[in-house]
């Protein structure tokens, strides 16, 4: 699977325009369809110019925008691969699965993620507003939206607003679905991806810290992944963490002039940021600032100490890494990340997640803690695809029923619905030659073929042909969905 940013970078481009011509596109039926044909695709604030300003013109045909890509059929295979044994192992763990919009008041995600956070910040899509009338008729008060980056802010406000905090406590959910973030695309990033993301809200019990990691590494280590190692740290809370940024700070301040201008404004704004910095040049001050997991509050640390004595009963091995912090602001006390070697770094998790006790109560909810993880499916499926080779799709039809005459539409369609009860059926309509029908129907991957002329219809009979064995037999119709099974 090549990457989007490889992908793209062939594409023909005209930055800063904005075209309305519409590429060699069919007479529209009504002026509605035309609008729609000829507008261009809508602007987000955050959006590159060039994502959406591409030539359009009869001789370069349309392409997707820049980091996002299609998950063709043969691809697809994988996906349902991984996404199946994502929904099996949170079933098989009492989650129940939810979904929530892929658009978000822009309030829940900069409170929520943090306006501060790259994907809750500078990274974030964000819509244009719809016109002045749209929620005003409502009476409702306009609110910004925008895509949501990840889920876990948009599932704690839904435990809320639907009223899973009445019902009994924890809470354990799953969803499965595409998130945006609008980072520089290259291999393992895209703008477009998508997770699998667990929650358990409602309990602070550090069980359901291991009980999370188990489920993610269960889902990963199940579908025979190897090479995986679990990250682990806490990053204490409200209570220990403002005590343990002031040492940092006074660990940084005399160093500040000597670090990355990012970390420079790290310093400022995210001290604890500081520590996720991979510039070679921070890394010798990194070595040496003070540990968080050595300045935790005796709750925290306790709480520590219990995941890890639960990781350790359960058989899952870990390394304590106490730089890890995590990308997102919500985080309090336990945080892990699950990397695989093939992808190089702790930049390229597959997945990652912690507590976040103060979540709920960010978003103007009664205070109530959660934990939770995602894994990245693209990331999986390119991992697992390494390890063990191209996942074959199905083949779209076992049977394919081929008429032979013209007028046979209406009882090829007939022999396809008796087909379709026992197996995988498609009627190729086409007006090709048998011969080329026959080529096609294998190449797609059918094992058998029924034919059938105009004389066979009439008596209601097809030749069923095995494309594996080449042996061929008349069959009657209705005899036809025993014959396949
Ligand atoms: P996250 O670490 O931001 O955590 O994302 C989780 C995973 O999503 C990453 O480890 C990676 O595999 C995948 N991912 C993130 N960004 C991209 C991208 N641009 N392209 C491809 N894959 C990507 C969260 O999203 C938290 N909500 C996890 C969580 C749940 N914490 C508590 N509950």
């Amino acid at each position: 699977m090549g990457t989007a940013g490889t992908g793209t970078t062939t594409r023909a481009r005209q930055a800063g325009t904005r075209s309305t011509t519409t590429p060699a596109a069919p007479a529209a039926p009504s002026t509605t369809t035309r609008d729609r044909t000829t507008e261009p695709p809508p602007r987000t604030a955050a959006a590159e110019p060039d994502s959406y300003t591409r030539r359009v013109s009869p001789s370069s045909p349309i392409r997707a925008a820049r980091g996002v890509r299609d998950i063709l059929p043969g691809e697809r295979a994988a996906w349902a691969l991984v996404e199946r044994a994502a929904r099996e192992t949170a079933l098989r763990h009492g989650y129940q699965e939810i979904e929530t919009p892929v658009i978000e008041p822009v309030e829940l995600i900069e409170r929520g993620v943090g306006s501060d956070s790259d994907a809750g910040g500078k990274e974030l899509y964000r819509l244009e507003p719809h016109g002045e009338q749209d929620g005003r008729e409502a009476g409702e008060q306009r609110s910004r939206l925008v895509l949501r980056p990840e889920a876990t802010a948009g599932i704690v406000r839904a435990y809320f607003e639907g009223g899973l905090n009445q019902g009994p406590q924890p809470v354990r959910l799953f969803t499965l679905g595409p998130m945006f973030r609008h980072d520089r695309p290259q291999a393992g990033r895209f703008r477009q991806f998508y997770q699998f993301d667990v929650e358990v809200i409602g309990d602070p019990s550090a069980a359901y810290d291991a009980e999370v990691i188990e489920v993610s590494w269960g889902w990963l280590a199940g579908l025979g992944l190897e090479g995986l190692t679990l990250d682990l740290n806490s990053i204490g809370d409200h209570t220990c963490r403002p005590a343990y940024l002031e040492r940092l700070r006074e660990y940084y301040g005399p160093l500040r002039d000597r670090l990355h201008p990012d970390c420079q404004r790290r310093f400022e704004e995210n001290p604890l940021r500081l520590l996720d910095c991979k510039e070679a040049r921070c890394q010798p001050f990194k070595a040496g600032a003070p540990k968080i997991t050595d300045h935790l509050c005796a709750p925290c640390a306790a709480a520590f100490e219990e995941v890890k004595s639960l990781l350790d009963a359960a058989g899952l091995e870990y390394r304590l890494d106490p730089f890890l912090v995590r990308g997102l602001d919500y985080y309090t006390r336990t945080v892990f990340e699950i990397q695989h070697e093939a992808l190089g770094g702790a930049q390229n998790a597959l997945g990652g997640g912690g507590r976040y006790d103060g979540l709920a109560a960010a978003l103007g909810c009664p205070d109530t803690p959660g934990v939770g993880f995602a894994g990245g499916i693209d990331r999986v499926v390119t991992v697992l695809e390494g390890e063990r080779g191209t996942v074959q799709p199905a083949a779209a039809a076992d049977l394919v029923v081929l008429p032979m005459d013209e007028g046979l539409d209406r009882a090829a369609a007939q022999v396809g619905r008796l087909g379709r009860q026992a197996v995988p059926t498609a009627v190729d309509y086409s007006r090709r030659s048998l011969k080329a029908k026959m080529r096609s129907a294998d190449r797609a991957g059918a094992r058998r073929v029924a034919i059938m002329n105009s004389d066979e219809a009439a008596r209601q009979v097809v030749q069923l042909r095995n494309l594996v064995t080449g042996e061929q037999s008349e069959v009657s119709w209705d005899d036809l969905p025993g014959a396949l099974r």
